[in-house]
């Protein structure tokens, strides 16, 4: 089995990769645990039918990538999910931001840049470098205007990193994923989202609303232009953005790409209200949920959904999940986890 790196590993989206990218590859997972846990692995190990490597090290420690590459030069990708990624953190503290998301994908691609063999790299974008878009549904050729958060500027800057580097080596293939909004957990409740702290996110707060720990959600806002006056967003079932991962490093692998360097919206195509994932929640589960509408939360955007036609022509990859298969595999989660 080919061996793939996939950095951040046991964090949400990369768990759930992890489990899909085993069935075919031998994977090294690499996670400095700083927004994850250790248990994650087991969750994995649980679901998949190999047993991937775990590599405990900080990636922004230039060395311990040094050593990674050493131990493991016969890999032949690398998938880059590690980095903080809340939004609100960043504008608190931009440095931590800069100094880890940048520097991990610099020290990285260094050690590619040593490889005498063609080394294929996915890096986790997302739709937050396009702000409010001019038009909807949201194409890859959308004008990136100037960042919101911190974070949203480290993620338009990794992508020109990887621009640059790529026309330097012809021997690597880089494919930027723009994620739209994920949610949803694996089916079998073994993995899921963990957030740390109070959950910024509209999903996690739902479902803990739910099971009590908060006593009412907030919708921020309901005077957008919109047909319900809430904000509209693309949400992913975290399975199906597993899976992109696993076609778009096989097109790499089998050379079908044109360009070394290619970008790809990663959503379902369907926008939905914050409004309608409550009722889906509502309708899905039979639980009622307590929430008031508040003001809107600074930084939001009206609407924002993908056309990812580029995606399923050249990646041949489709969603399979509904909004409703997403909320009930969350639920589920949440149950899980508070026993
Ligand atoms: P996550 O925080 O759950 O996972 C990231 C993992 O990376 C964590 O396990 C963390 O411990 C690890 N990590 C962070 N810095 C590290 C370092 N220096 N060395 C080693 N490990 C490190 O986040 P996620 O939701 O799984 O997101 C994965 C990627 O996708 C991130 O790059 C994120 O910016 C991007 N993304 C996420 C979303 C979303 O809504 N979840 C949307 C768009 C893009
Ligand atoms: C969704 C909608 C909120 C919580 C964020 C990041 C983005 C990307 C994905 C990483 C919005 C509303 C939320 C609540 C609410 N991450 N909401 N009450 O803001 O689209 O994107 O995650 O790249 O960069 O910004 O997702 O889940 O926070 O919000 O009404 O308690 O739910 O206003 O309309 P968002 P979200």
């Amino acid at each position: 089995m080919n061996k793939v790196i996939v950095t951040g590993g046991l964090g949400y989206i990369g768990s759930h990769t992890a489990v899909e990218l085993s069935e075919k590859f031998q994977v090294v997972i690499v996670d400095d645990l700083s927004n994850s846990s250790i248990e994650v692995l087991e969750g994995i190990n649980e679901i998949s039918n190999s047993t991937p490597i775990f590599e405990k090290l900080d990636l922004k420690n230039k060395n311990e990538v040094k050593k990674l590459f050493d131990k493991h030069k016969d890999a032949i990708g690398l998938i880059h999910f590690a980095a903080y990624k809340a939004v609100g953190e960043s504008v608190e503290n931009p440095l931590k931001y800069y100094e880890n998301n940048l520097s991990s994908l610099i020290y990285i691609l260094q050690e590619i840049d040593k490889l005498n063999h063609s080394f294929n790299l996915i890096f986790s974008s997302s739709c937050t470098v396009y702000g409010q878009a001019e038009s909807l549904p949201i194409t890859e050729e959308e004008t990136i205007k100037k960042a919101e958060s911190p974070y949203g500027n480290t993620k338009q800057i990794s992508e020109e990193i990887l621009f640059d580097y790529a026309r330097t080596n012809p021997k690597i293939n880089i494919t930027a994923l723009r994620y739209f909004n994920p949610i949803g957990a694996h089916h079998s409740a073994n993995i899921g989202e963990l957030p740390l702290g109070i959950p910024q996110n509209l999903v996690p707060f739902i479902t803990q609303t739910a099971a009590g720990i908060h006593q009412k959600l907030t919708v921020f806002g309901n005077d957008y232009n919109t047909p319900d006056g809430t904000c509209i967003r693309d949400y992913i079932h975290v399975v199906d953005l597993a899976e992109v991962h696993i076609v778009a490093l096989e097109y790499l692998i089998e050379k079908r790409n044109q360009d070394n360097y290619n970008v790809y919206n990663v959503g379902t195509g369907k926008g939905s209200s914050v409004l309608e994932v409550i009722e889906c929640f509502v309708k899905n589960t039979g639980v009622k949920l307590n929430y008031e509408i508040g003001k809107r939360r600074k930084g939001d955007v009206e609407s924002a959904y993908a056309d990812n036609s580029k995606a399923k022509e050249d990646l041949n990859w489709s969603p399979k999940y509904s909004l409703d298969d997403a909320i009930l595999s969350a639920w589920k989660w949440e149950k899980k986890i508070r026993g």
